[in-house]
């Protein structure tokens, strides 16, 4: 059984991205198999794990726009168990080129129906609701929702949180909130605590105890093209993201 989770969050910059990486170098470590999908036109994954241009191809958005998956659209990372189907800026024509299709929710659900042999499917979303966030969630099991530990973090996730429950009611009833996890906590700033604090209070047990450190080698790793498991193995980031995977997985189990 795959199990398809989405990182979602509509809001820019809260560690979507360093979220997915990580956490999909962390399960990869421990022999989970993994592929991530880069559903960013950003491609900051793609970067991230050092997928050079010419290696991304078929991309996420040739596999949308033939509404058919290709096996060769898998491509290897330098970590062993964890592959990924990358982006390129094309994909930002998606949202436009998904509005007009039939069934332009489900697109991507389609897809990745076809895919097997991964323990998990990680989904990178980009910083909008638009038609790929959707087509994300509606291909996913679940959802982990990053949360940047700063004054506005709770601004707009009541927009998330009701078109989750949209998709809930209407295309795809088993999706779940999977976790809230706390980014780029600062201990020297006294609102972060604040925001854990309130965010603990309104979700309760929906908030994973890891919370993820503001930490200077996580900032540093994408630039190099690695995880920061990879770049720095032992530094506060990569011991917390090693936390997190292992939340995520005992929530299966
Ligand atoms: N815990 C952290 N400590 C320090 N820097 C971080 C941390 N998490 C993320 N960053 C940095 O913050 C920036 C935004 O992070 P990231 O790209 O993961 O966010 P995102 O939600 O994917 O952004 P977007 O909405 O643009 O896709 C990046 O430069 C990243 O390296
Ligand atoms: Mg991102």
């Amino acid at each position: 059984m795959t199990k398809i989770i989405a990182i979602a969050n509509q809001k820019g910059g809260v560690g979507k991205t360093t979220t997915a990486i990580n956490l999909a170098t962390a399960m990869a470590a421990i022999e989970k198999k993994i592929l991530l999908i880069d559903a960013d036109p950003q491609s900051n994954a793609s970067t991230g794990l050092g997928l050079l241009e010419e290696d991304r191809n078929p991309s996420l958005y040739n596999l949308l726009t033939d509404k058919k998956f290709n096996p060769n659209s898998i491509k290897e990372t330098k970590i062993p168990y964890l592959n990924i189907i990358a982006s390129t800026i094309d994909l930002a024509a998606s949202e436009i080129e998904l509005a007009e299709m039939d069934d332009r929710e489900n697109i991507m659900k389609n897809i990745l129906n076809k895919i097997a042999g991964y323990d998990y499917l990680f989904i990178d979303c980009p910083p909008a609701l638009g038609l790929l966030t959707i087509n994300s969630l509606v291909a996913s099991d679940s959802v982990i929702i990053p949360l940047q530990c700063e004054f506005f973090a709770l601004e707009g996730l009541s927009s998330l949180i009701s078109t989750i429950e949209t998709i809930k009611s209407t295309l795809n009833p088993q999706i779940q909130i999977e976790g809230i996890v706390l980014t780029m906590y600062d201990k020297r700033n006294s609102l972060s605590a604040l925001v854990e604090e309130d965010v603990r209070g309104h979700f309760g047990k929906k908030v994973y105890k890891t919370v993820i450190p503001r930490n200077v080698r996580i900032s540093e790793a994408p630039s190099h093209g690695k995880p920061v498991l990879i770049y720095d193995t032992s530094c506060v980031g990569s011991v917390a993201y090693i936390g997190l995977a292992k939340e995520v997985i005992f929530n299966q189990e």
